[in-house]
């Protein structure tokens, strides 16, 4: 049985399978804080405290001691910022933080090359600005660092004390230079990253480590099982669905959202922000666009108007028309297409006669309006793949999938245990590094239970271009 731990944005999630099925699973709920505006920030240590809370609830239902090994996954970018002790100097900046814009200006500056090299434009959400901005504003915190780490590859240091990681985090850094699939010294020196602050890098399978006596205290996993590097949440997702062929695709509907086709090739295309990272397995690319909002406005309002994200759905479906308000969903700013760290949400067209459903169905429309956008932005990429499957807590929406399905183009499917998708992905990973998988079962695709078509997109087509049009004209009042 094999151990897959996710650490997501609004929770820890943990998968435990077989090599073919998932037998248990868990999660624990994490809060994230905005102490300035455009912050976004979470200790790490809250990430280990929910990993044994959710083992804990894991240890009801299987017996943890037969876990053979352990993959890992987690929210990518973030910067884990460790003093000589390997403990937190701070609390680690996240993917959807927009503090360091200027960095990125003078990465750009000092790196022209650097859309190339990276695989995307620099954005705040990546790594290497954030330190060049802890340099400017924190100083006593920057004079501490001695090592970054990934979110993922800190829960990897408390399990089995080693500092690692794999090609997949690597790549969202900045740092790495995506076709040699190494650190780069030109990048790291740009953002005042010592290249011995970074920690190896491996393939997602390989095991970097065995669980401490001191970390089987604490969660009750047996001392000695082998931990396997994994991967970020993109890649580890793909993994769950079989998108490490060439020619694969998903879209992940999380706290995030991503559009997602792998490749055995690395193919940049930084002017539409269309990320071009390492896959986590060997001689694997992937191209991802990549939207900071995802499926979470639907949480949002549902927790503005005391509804849950299943309750905001329903209402959603009960209306539909022109005096739907348009909503641009951008509560974080945006990444892919629009490179936007600045704009932000709103709602545009309200009457006195606007419901709570109306609401509802405009912050859904807008999610799905955000995938019409992105696969635009892939231009041919996606034309020849037959369909796209869905994962995350968004794809339990069928009216989100159909919609998806329409504005994209794209048929897209469902199938089970579709929102537990990155952390089933890192078991798997513990299962091939383990040798129980090999490298061709891991491209088993998992059997569809929902398939949506697109269909009619006429009254849509007129929303979605008011969609745009909004963007445009309220992105110069940021
Ligand atoms: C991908 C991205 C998000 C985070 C959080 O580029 O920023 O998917 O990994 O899920």
């Amino acid at each position: 049985m094999y151990l897959g731990i996710d650490i997501g944005t609004s929770a820890v999630k943990l998968v435990c399978a077989d090599t073919n099925r998932i037998l248990a699973t868990s999660s624990a709920g994490i809060d994230t804080s905005s102490p300035q505006p455009g912050w976004s920030e979470q200790h790490p240590d809250i990430w280990w405290q929910a990993t044994c809370d959710a083992l804990r609830l894991l240890a009801g239902q299987i017996t943890l001691s037969e876990v053979k090994a352990i993959g890992l996954s987690g929210q990518m970018h973030g910067a884990v910022l460790l003093g000589r002790d390997q403990r937190p100097i701070r609390p680690a900046i996240l993917w959807n933080d927009s503090r360091a814009a200027i960095e990125c200006d003078e990465l750009c500056i000092a790196q022209p090359q650097i859309g190339q090299i990276a695989g995307v434009l620099p954005l705040p959400g990546f790594t290497a600005p954030k330190i060049a901005w802890l340099k400017q504003h924190e100083p006593a915190n920057y004079a501490q660092l001695a090592h970054i780490l990934l979110p993922k590859d800190y829960i990897g240091l408390c399990l089995h004390g080693e500092l690692a990681t794999d090609t997949s985090d690597a790549a969202g850094t900045m740092w790495l230079d995506q076709a040699s699939r190494t650190w780069h010294i030109g990048v790291a020196e740009a953002t005042g990253m010592a290249l011995d602050w970074l920690p190896q890098v491996f393939d997602g399978h390989s095991v970097v480590g065995t669980v401490t006596t001191q970390a089987a205290e604490a969660t009750g996993l047996k001392p000695g099982v082998p931990v396997v590097a994994g991967g970020g949440d993109a890649a580890t997702g793909a993994v769950s669905l079989g998108a490490t062929e060439p020619g694969r695709g998903f879209i992940s509907l999380g706290t995030s959202g991503q559009l997602f086709v792998a490749d055995r090739r690395y193919k940049p295309n930084p002017e539409r922000y269309v990320h071009a990272f390492a896959h986590t397995l060997p001689d694997r690319w992937y191209q991802m666009a990549a939207m900071l909002n995802g499926a979470r406005p639907i949480s949002w309002i549902g927790g503005q108007l005391g509804l849950s994200a299943a309750e905001v759905v329903a209402l959603a479906e009960t209306v539909s028309g022109d005096r739907v308000p348009i909503f641009l969903p951008y509560l974080t700013g945006e990444r892919s297409p629009l490179g936007d760290p600045h704009i932000r949400a709103c709602f545009f067209s309200l009457e006195d006669s606007t419901t709570r459903a109306d609401i509802c169905r405009s912050v859904v429309e807008a999610i799905a309006f955000c995938f019409a956008d992105a696969a635009q932005s892939f231009g041919d990429t996606i034309d020849s793949l037959p369909e796209l499957a869905a994962i995350g807590g968004g794809s339990q929406s069928d009216l989100l999938l159909g919609l998806i399905a329409t504005v994209t183009g794209k048929p897209i499917v469902r199938s089970d245990g579709a929102d537990t998708g990155p952390a089933y992905g890192a078991a798997r990973l513990a299962a091939y590094g383990d040798g129980a998988l090999d490298r061709v079962d891991l491209a088993h695709q998992r059997p569809t239970t929902d398939r949506f078509e697109p269909v009619d997109m006429a009254s849509l087509s007129e929303r979605l271009m008011r969609f745009r049009a909004l963007y445009a004209a309220v992105r110069a009042v940021k």
